[in-house]
């Protein structure tokens, strides 16, 4: 992923966002970049196929439309207000996560960030695949090596996370963001991203090294709609296109879990996360594995565990693992 001088297509792009609601004819273009029309009508079917809105109109030429919503580095950057992240946007990956964990092999260091339109093999915890279509969503990976007490508590890292989200959807679209324990975000009683954060231990020291977070965000509905198995239970945050949303809510995300990453805000950060639960007082499925065991949320503890009755009434907490959980009616 190295950064490249800038080609005809991306010298086009600049000019119309910085120029987004303005039309210009093929000639003023063709001109002004030194290329020829048919270079220009090229260079905008393939800024149209990464999702630029851009509309033509007879004797008026092109216009980037105000609207357009696509992941860019530096769309991300203009809502930044500190450059401590290395960011890279790919269109399509198979995943950020296995990306970003290879990376890290390679001598990546924390910061590095990769975001991507669509990914072809996403994914979600406890081995299940994350739905992730071109154009609706936001797919980020965060490489992070802690030191401190997250190197020894890294499960700290999704309970930021989780709560950074849910500021940054409310802060974005007005809309209030719950935390369904322990890596679900739900706007409106349907998931909107989860998380997924993966660690690698230096044996000796018994210390996290490389942590990669990862964030699937369902920013608009895609089109043609969710899967089947999906439609009942997933749901996103916007409902129409709105301008630079993706970059913002990338941006707003990095910035405040990365105030409280640094800052290791583990008591603010777990009273957030507690706040914002859905699950306290309600009725669950307990799913491990093939078992399954209907209990009663009463809290959720010090340590982010999930303290539960049985049907017995009798009180057990549970962890984080491969446990997932389902609200009952
Ligand atoms: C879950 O809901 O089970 C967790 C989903 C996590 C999805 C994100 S999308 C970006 C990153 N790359 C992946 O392959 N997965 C995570």
């Amino acid at each position: 992923m190295q950064k490249q001088k800038l080609n005809s297509k991306d010298t086009l792009l600049n000019l119309l966002e910085n120029n987004r609601g303005r039309y210009f004819s093929g000639e003023e273009l063709a001109n002004e970049l030194g290329i020829s029309r048919s270079m220009i009508w090229k260079n905008i079917s393939l800024l149209r196929s990464e999702g630029y809105n851009i509309s033509a109109a007879n004797n008026r030429g092109y216009c980037l439309e105000q609207s357009s919503d696509v992941l860019t580095e530096s769309g991300i950057r203009k809502y930044l207000s500190a450059n401590q992240f290395d960011i890279n946007v790919v269109h399509t990956i198979e995943s950020t996560n296995a990306y970003v964990q290879e990376q890290a092999l390679r001598g990546k260091s924390q910061g590095f960030v990769v975001l991507a339109d669509e990914q072809t093999d996403g994914k979600g915890r406890c081995g299940r695949s994350f739905y992730s279509p071109n154009a609706s969503g936001l797919y980020m990976s965060v490489l992070l090596q802690p030191s401190g007490e997250i190197a020894k508590e890294p499960w700290i890292v999704t309970i930021m996370t989780a709560v950074a989200m849910c500021e940054t959807i409310e802060e974005l679209t007005g809309k209030s963001a719950k935390i369904k324990w322990f890596n679900d975000i739900f706007v409106e009683g349907k998931k909107v991203c989860g998380i997924l954060t993966q660690g690698t231990l230096d044996i000796e020291s018994g210390l996290t090294n490389n942590i990669v977070l990862g964030v699937g965000l369902n920013v608009y509905k895609p089109i043609g709609g969710f899967p089947a198995e999906l439609s009942g239970v997933a749901g996103w945050v916007c409902d129409d296109q709105q301008e630079d949303m993706k970059n913002k809510l990338a941006a707003v995300f990095l910035q405040k879990f990365w105030s409280a990453y640094t800052q290791q805000l583990f008591l603010i950060s777990k009273e957030k996360y507690r706040k914002r639960s859905l699950v306290i007082g309600k009725k669950l499925t307990l799913i491990d594995g093939v078992k399954k065991e209907s209990v009663t949320c009463i809290d959720v503890d010090d340590r982010c565990r999930l303290v539960v009755t049985d049907w017995l009434g009798k009180e057990k907490t549970i962890s984080f693992g491969n446990i997932s959980i389902r609200l009952e009616n």
